[in-house]
């Protein structure tokens, strides 16, 4: 590897925070909008922290030209302050300062997305979480809030629409065809969370009574022609409001609330105050374009950006190592928010358990690899790189972790307490974790541990049963890998639920020995040692244990189960979220067993327990729908290749395929049955009990296209052409696309893909599903990726439709990308390559892909370290992609 040392980029570390050494209270901004040079005046006052150790006034700017610095109404000199490394530093400043500073962008050649930029000829902007210093030298650190007051300006006819946080206070001509508009946010709020949006858009908009009374005005703005497609995201925003009134009593605290759409955004929304603006595919959706998933997706995101409006907002974060503070909490809000939409006590489990699937094959990956880091890291090199599954979605274990232990109640108390001790501050984890132990009484000093250590925690469950004592006894027993710069970790403070199944699959009454707390399902046992020893009193019969019930807590669970015990979990456990797990457990088993023996060249066989036992669920029609999806969907590749220390993607792939096969012969009638029986007719409704009828007749129509023949063919055929909705017409296509039966049928399916493009040639959305749907088909190798690539509907600038192909290919086609002689490799090098020119950040998110090189047999670990070196040897790395794979090579 390269080692220029001027070029290494440096390490941040939490241990260096300094509180900064000026405050800002207000700023007020004039923009002059034009894609070649936005010129912006700042002015902004700012008075001295007493209390910091920095001295200096330090204000950080990246990619903008410096006209003019004015400092309390005098030009400063260049004597009087240095710019280096991004960082502009004025020397004895006075303790108050008024700032006056005018700078120029170049937004229309900015791609990075990161910052002021154009799209489709309008601006955006994105400034979490170091975009806003893009746009003028400020103090850009989360921990300095000051109100502001922008006033907006440019061509009338290029810019009808101008916007800003917080509420608009004047807007008028002037003259010469342009105009403008002023805005102010009353709140107080860090530069992560300033926006503004200026074009050609249209809106969907709708006067909303509070609780209280309160009118507000809530707006969906889009391009034109999408005014058919905003419907559900209004929807969404006022289930949003209502459901945090009432869950957890915070009310919208604007007149007014914006939601824009953009096709160009480098992630999935962004909470600005007041103002949020969403990639396109959070917002956009009717019956013809979005499928059932979409829709639940957007009414996650939209619940997730409002939610930031008090758990990010009011209450913001000292620094970004305390990026999960918020997004863990408030992930964990958006969870809690859909779970409660669906209603059900199985929709609820349906959720845990759709959310827990990309926990364990996203997250416990990323924990294993070389990225590993804790839910608040000691360090980071940039600090976009760190907006990850562990801060999203490992915190949002976390904060569950509290709610599970404090209970319904004493969490709605703890949230309470942090409101009012932290309302209008810049805090950190440690503050959240003081105001849930503080109003609780429990003690939460262990707890820490889940945000310093990194790494997936194991727990293994041993048992024994006396008849004569009628106890029954479980030790858990913690460890957890080291990751790196962690080793030797301490026990953290699991809770772990607990239930015992009696022989007729009822749950026993449960008591603790020498404990008074009782219960006739479940109990939450807290493992705080390396290992521990619970004992059950009053036990008449030998139990099956139900450990771990609706993933309690974010570990691997180890328990030595019998195939009977699972089959009998699988059919009585009382805690959906363990009964899925059982089946999954047995599922697993069988993948990793058929993989070996693939590897062996044996002979593949399936046994009638696991297929009996699938083909009860699937025909137990008191079970919801969407349980029995989830029940019948396989461990997927990824997941797979997790029970693996080497990984050979081309027998996991095998072995599926021929677990799918098996239970599509051997469940034939049943599936075909399942399918008639789950049809929705009549008008489309994204309704949970619909999409769950949908999402089995789905899975059904999967299988049977597994062990296909003409008649099945048919019917994947027909439900594509007749399709009244995205939902069934992706899911035929998806059928067909994975098609490999006889050459005629081939040929068909590949028409289908053809139609389906040019009736959609229009929709970016769905040409993307297009892309999509192809790159991940086991159909699509490196070469037709190639191809793809050519097509005139294919670029690398729109980070949607990078995604939808390379991403796709590179991270859910595991057994083409790993192809053998490295081709797939060498693919991704490249693009990571063209993407670090364009766009650090999602070049930096590809870069990930091979995180994990060193689970793979020799030959392929040879390819993907030549082509980890390649990007690493490359000129003008970003930081970004340079942490990346430096981590992975080291
Ligand atoms: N705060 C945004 C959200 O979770 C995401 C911002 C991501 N920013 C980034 N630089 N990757 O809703
Ligand atoms: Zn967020």
């Amino acid at each position: 590897m390269r080692t220029d040392i001027a070029s290494q980029p440096l390490t941040i570390f939490r241990k260096d925070y300094i509180a900064p050494g000026f405050w800002v209270d207000t700023v007020e901004m004039g923009f002059d909008l034009d894609p070649i040079a936005t010129h912006v005046a700042t002015r902004m006052t700012m008075r001295r922290n007493h209390d910091s150790s920095e001295k200096n006034l330090v204000l950080f700017g990246e990619t903008i030209k410096l006209l003019q610095l004015r400092m309390n109404g005098v030009n400063l000199k260049k004597s009087a302050y240095s710019i280096a490394d991004g960082k502009l530093t004025i020397l004895n400043a006075p303790d108050v300062v008024t700032l006056e500073i005018e700078t120029v962008i170049a937004a229309g050649k900015n791609t990075s997305m990161s910052g002021l930029y154009v799209s489709n000829g309008n601006f955006f902007t994105q400034c979490e979480a170091e975009g806003f210093r893009k746009i003028t030298y400020y103090p850009d650190r989360p921990d300095v809030m000051g109100t502001f007051t922008i006033m907006l300006r440019g061509d009338k006819k290029k810019y009808p629409v101008l916007l800003s946080n917080g509420n608009l206070i004047a807007e008028g001509d002037l003259g010469d065809g342009r105009h403008y508009a002023t805005w102010e946010d009353p709140f107080k709020k860090p530069s992560y969370l300033f926006a503004l949006v200026a074009g050609k858009l249209v809106c969907q908009e709708e006067k909303y009574k509070l609780k209280s009374g309160r009118k507000v005005l809530l707006q969906v703005w889009v391009e034109a022609g999408n005014l058919d497609k905003t419907q559900h995201a209004m929807d969404s925003l006022k289930n949003s409001i209502r459901w945090d009134e009432e869950r957890f009593g915070l009310e919208l605290d604007l007149d007014r609330f914006m939601i824009v759409a953009t096709s160009d955004f480098n992630m999935g929304a962004m909470e600005n105050k007041g103002l949020n603006i969403f990639n396109t595919k959070y917002v956009l959706a009717n019956p013809s374009i979005a499928t059932d998933v979409d829709y639940a997706g957007i009414e996650s995101v939209v619940g997730h950006e409002y939610f930031h409006n008090w758990t990010g907002n009011r209450v913001t974060c000292r620094d970004w190592f305390q990026l999960s503070l918020k997004e863990g909490l408030t992930v964990f809000r958006d969870q809690e928010f859909s779970a409660d939409l669906v209603g059900t006590e199985t929709g609820r489990a349906v959720k845990r358990i759709e959310d827990v699937r990309v926990l364990r094959q996203v997250q416990f990956s990323e924990d294993a690899g070389p990225m590993a880091h804790p839910v608040r890291p000691d360090s980071f090199v940039e600090i976009n790189n760190f907006y990850t599954v562990t801060i999203y979605e490992k915190g949002a274990e976390v904060v569950r972790m509290y709610y599970t232990l404090l209970g319904h109640d004493g969490f709605r108390k703890g949230m309470d307490l942090y409101f009012k001790r932290h309302d209008g501050q810049a805090v950190a984890c440690d503050d959240f974790r003081a105001a849930m132990a503080d109003s609780s009484g429990h003690d939460l000093a262990q707890f820490e541990r889940w945000y310093s250590q990194a790494g997936t925690p194991r727990v293994k469950a041993e048992t024994s049963y006396d008849a004569d004592a009628k106890i029954y006894q479980i030790t858990l027993s913690q460890t957890c890998p080291d990751t790196p710069g962690q080793s030797k970790k301490l026990p953290f403070h699991i809770p772990v639920a607990i239930g015992l199944l009696g022989a007729d699959g009822k749950d026993l009454k449960l008591q603790l020995e020498g404990q008074t707390t009782t219960s006739n399902n479940t109990l939450v046992l807290e493992l705080t040692a390396e290992s521990q020893t619970f004992r059950f009193t009053g036990i008449t019969q030998k139990p099956t244990p139900s450990i771990l019930r609706n993933f309690s807590a974010p570990v691997v669970l180890e328990y030595a189960y019998t195939d009977e015990e699972l089959g009998h979990l699988l059919a009585n456990d009382s805690d959906p979220f363990n009964r899925w797990e059982a089946g999954q457990r047995l599922a697993t088993r069988r993948l990793v067993k058929l993989t070996n023996a693939v590897q062996k060249g044996e002979e593949l066989e399936l046994d009638a327990m696991f297929i009996e036992a699938l083909r009860a669920t699937l025909n137990d029609t008191t079970l919801d729908p969407s349980f029995r999806e989830v029940v019948l969907t396989l461990p997927s590749e990824a997941m797979i290749a997790e029970e693996f220390a080497v990984v050979d993607p081309q027998s996991i792939h095998t072995a599926r395929q021929f677990v799918r096969a098996s239970l599509a012969q051997h469940l034939k009638s049943d599936l075909l049955s399942a399918y008639e029986n789950n049809l929705t007719p009549g008008k489309y409704s994204p309704d949970a009990v619909s999409a769950a009828k949908r999402g089995l007749k789905n899975v059904a129509l999967a299988y049977l296209l597994a062990w296909p023949d003409d008649a099945t063919f048919m019917l994947a055929k027909t439900q594509f052409d007749e399709a009244q909705n995205m939902t069934d017409r992706l899911a035929a296509l998806s059928g067909l696309s994975n098609f490999s039966g006889s050459a005629k049928n081939t040929k068909a399916a590949a028409q289908s893909l053809q139609k389906f493009y040019k009736d959609f040639k229009n929709e970016a959305l769905v040409i993307d599903k297009w892309f999509m749907l192809q790159a991940s088909a086991y159909t699509c190798d490196v070469a037709k990726v190639r191809e793809l690539m050519k097509h005139s509907a294919f670029t690398l600038s729109n980070p949607n439709r990078a995604r939808s192909l390379i991403f796709n290919f590179c991270n859910a086609n595991p057994a083409r990308f790993h192809a053998a002689d490295g081709s797939g490799y060498a693919l991704w090098a490249e693009l990571v390559i063209a993407l670090n020119k364009l766009n650090p950040q999602v070049a930096a998110r590809l870069a990930r892909s091979l995180d994990r090189w060193k689970k793979y047999p020799q030959n392929l670990q040879a390819h993907m370290k030549a082509a980890l070196q390649k990007v690493a040897e490359t000129k003008k790395l970003s930081k970004d992609v340079l942490e990346v794979v430096s981590k992975a090579l080291a």
